[in-house]
């Protein structure tokens, strides 16, 4: 599925400003793998996403995605398999367009031919099916411009669009951060819902460790650059939620 090895990335080398922010990092991803990766402010998390995602070029490492090789791919190829989801609702959707060209662009991603950017009729049940799982009447607002939704419901959208096409992986990045308590928690229902559907990969990284312990079967705990623990579904189970605290602690 996803396999990276021994992961490097210094910020300015060379320079007063240096920043080690992969120190070797290396984990395997299986199928239907949901993988929370949890640890302090600077301690990689991000930059582990976003080298995955080929935002931030290694300095040293592999990367393997369904035993193909990308860590040299570059970032626009890479988002066809990937899809990724940031804290910042107003990313990742266009404001300007109606939620139908939005998921008509979607779509059309993991499509060969451009000619196959305009929407077709025929998709339009398909779409108003998906976007009813999020429950939040959207399906009935197709013409509606993007940029007058919500954060949550705009949230739940770009979710939306990062698994039209089901993606190879999910990267989520905080995705729920910014949104209050409740729609976090709805916005949290429906991403477990697609990616359990669709079984797809998916890498999470979050400061709720309730929402961790909840959702992923595998938990990473990352310090300094590197990842420090790791739990499998067995320990992930077992392990309560003040014990993974005080381990989060110990990092400080
Ligand atoms: N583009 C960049 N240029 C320079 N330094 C960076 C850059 N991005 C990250 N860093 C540094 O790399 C380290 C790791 O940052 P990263 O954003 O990956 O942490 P994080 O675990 O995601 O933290 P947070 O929980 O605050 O989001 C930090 O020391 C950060 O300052
Ligand atoms: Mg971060």
């Amino acid at each position: 599925m996803l396999k990276f090895t021994d992961l490097h990335v210094t910020f300015h080398p060379n320079t007063i400003n240096e920043r080690i922010a992969l120190d070797g990092v290396s984990y395997e991803l299986k199928q239907g793998d949901f993988v929370s990766v949890l640890g302090t402010n600077g301690a990689g998390k991000s930059t582990l996403l976003n080298s995955i995602a080929g935002t931030v070029e290694l300095d040293s490492g592999n990367i393997l995605l369904d035993d193909m090789d990308i860590t040299w791919m570059k970032e626009y190829k890479r988002a066809k398999y990937i899809g990724r989801l940031f804290q910042d609702p107003m990313k990742g959707t266009a404001p300007n367009m109606t939620i139908l060209e939005n998921l008509g662009l979607a779509y059309s991603r993991g499509k060969r031919s451009t000619l196959s950017k305009a929407i077709k009729k025929s998709d339009i049940p398909y779409f108003q099916k998906q976007l009813a799982k999020l429950q939040l009447g959207l399906e009935n607002r197709l013409d509606t411009k993007v940029g007058l939704l919500s954060g949550g419901q705009r949230q739940a959208l770009t979710l939306l669009m990062a698994t039209l096409v089901t993606p190879k992986l999910l990267l989520l990045d905080e995705h729920t951060a910014a949104l209050d308590p409740k729609t976090a928690d709805t916005i949290m229902e429906v991403t477990n819902t697609l990616i359990q559907e669709e079984q797809i990969p998916t890498l999470m990284i979050t400061h709720n460790i309730k929402q961790a312990l909840q959702y992923s079967n595998k938990l990473l705990i990352m310090n300094e650059g590197r990842i420090v623990r790791e739990l499998n579904q067995e320990e992930k189970k077992t392990i309560r939620a003040d014990a993974l605290l005080e381990l989060y602690h110990a990092l400080d």
